[in-house]
């Protein structure tokens, strides 16, 4: 067997309820300014942010606060570097959902480069990041996109000529990811379905994709394990069971370790313009597109009928096992998955995209440039588009 991949760091990973009561002791050999992001309000509310700006300074370190409210878009990170930049914080400590990760690890380069974000947004801009960046520390609080352990921080800008685009570099990856299941007990049924979702569909796709590794392979594998039993129990009777929180959290965080290296499929091809258009959540754009993308790949990987998509075949089947398929064969246990992922949309309510204003205007400007990103076999335009209008 001949092996051939690549591999980048992970962040050096604290996970386990109350790990959060030690930021203090963890962001101090780091520095003694702390710039600490958060999002507008629900730390505050669930008294989270009392308790850690208190164990921040009892430790001596100096807090300078940010909220930022919803994703992040260039302006809003520009104005926080603008105001930041005089004070020269030693480091970032972002303590939220995703779109407060990556709003930290956006500032957190930006106050070491020139100019505004957009100019080095993949897509977007003309400058190519350096890779310099103070030190984050990444605490999520809610488990889905894994952005504390991915190497891009995502930056919005919704609306005519809207996009979702990339910050990235290896050297963005934090340097310390926190775990503590306890931040997430808090989050409602509705964000907990809709992260979940959508770590769900980058364990999936990074675990299928072209670009997948034995290393990935594993790790996908091992965070499959522990989220699908765990991330129903999440969003009902177990919204307040710590060990099903634990075992999301570490699933999300595993799928950004994969999605860094073996990237990602179709479903978030389409997402991520689709965020661009309408102001629908990430989550729910990946739910809602996931068993449909699953159903057409599996029906092109079958007409291709080669080795390598048999091989990928497979892979959707031994996910299909995780959702308790037990057919013989490796079609019918994806059909299963198939059925599973549709049923799941019913389970955790999740919102269908016409809700968010998707037209089919919006449905030809996705198709007209569509990206397959690393999907076992490339879709169609066409089935890309009977994709997005079947949850219209
Ligand atoms: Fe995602």
């Amino acid at each position: 067997m001949l092996l051939r991949f690549a591999f980048t760091s992970m962040p050096k990973l604290i996970a386990g309820p109350g790990t959060a009561g030690r930021l203090g002791d963890v962001a101090a050999p780091f520095g003694h300014r702390v710039l600490l992001i958060t999002g507008a309000g629900a730390l505050e509310r669930s008294g989270h942010l009392f308790r850690i700006k208190k164990d921040l300074q009892s430790t001596g370190l100096q807090v300078h606060h940010f909220r930022i409210a919803g994703e992040p878009s260039p302006a809003v990170i520009d104005a926080v570097v603008d105001e930041c930049r005089d004070q020269a914080p030693d480091l970032v400590l972002a303590v939220g959902g995703g779109s407060v990760l990556d709003a930290g690890k956006a500032i957190a380069a930006m106050l070491k480069e020139n100019g505004s974000v957009i100019d080095y947004l993949e897509g977007v801009g003309t400058q190519t990041p350096s890779g310099r960046s103070l030190p984050m520390i990444a605490v999520p609080t809610t488990s889905g996109t894994g952005s504390e352990a991915t190497k891009n921080a995502v930056i919005s800008q919704v609306g005519d000529g809207g996009f979702k685009k990339s910050l990235r570099h290896d050297n963005y990856i934090p340097r310390l990811a926190i775990l503590d299941p306890e931040l997430c007990l808090s989050a409602p049924p509705h964000i907990t379905a809709a992260c979940g979702m959508d770590a769900l569909t980058q364990l999936i796709e990074s675990y299928v994709s072209s670009q997948a590794s034995p290393l990935t392979d594993a790790l996908a594998m091992e965070g499959l394990r522990k989220l699908i039993p765990a991330l129903r129990e999440t969003c009902g009777q177990g919204s307040m069971d710590i060990g099903c929180r634990g075992a999301v959290a570490y699933g999300a965080f595993l799928s950004g370790v994969t999605l860094a290296n073996a990237g990602l499929g179709v479903v978030h091809g389409v997402a991520g313009p689709m965020g661009g258009l309408v102001d629908v959540p990430h989550g729910v754009a990946c739910a809602n597109l996931l068993p449909y993308a699953v159903a057409a790949t599996v029906d092109n990987l079958t007409a291709a009928d080669t080795l390598e998509s048999m091989g990928s075949i497979e892979k959707f089947a031994c996910i299909a096992k995780l959702f308790g398929a037990v057919q013989n064969n490796s079609v019918d246990r994806c059909r299963h998955l198939v059925d599973s992922l549709h049923q799941w949309l019913d389970d955790l309510a999740i919102p269908r995209l016409g809700q968010y204003g998707l037209t089919s205007a919006h449905v030809d400007l996705l198709v007209s440039n569509p990206s397959n990103k690393n999907n076992p076999r490339p879709l169609s335009a066409e089935q890309i588009a009977r994709m997005i209008q079947s949850r219209c």
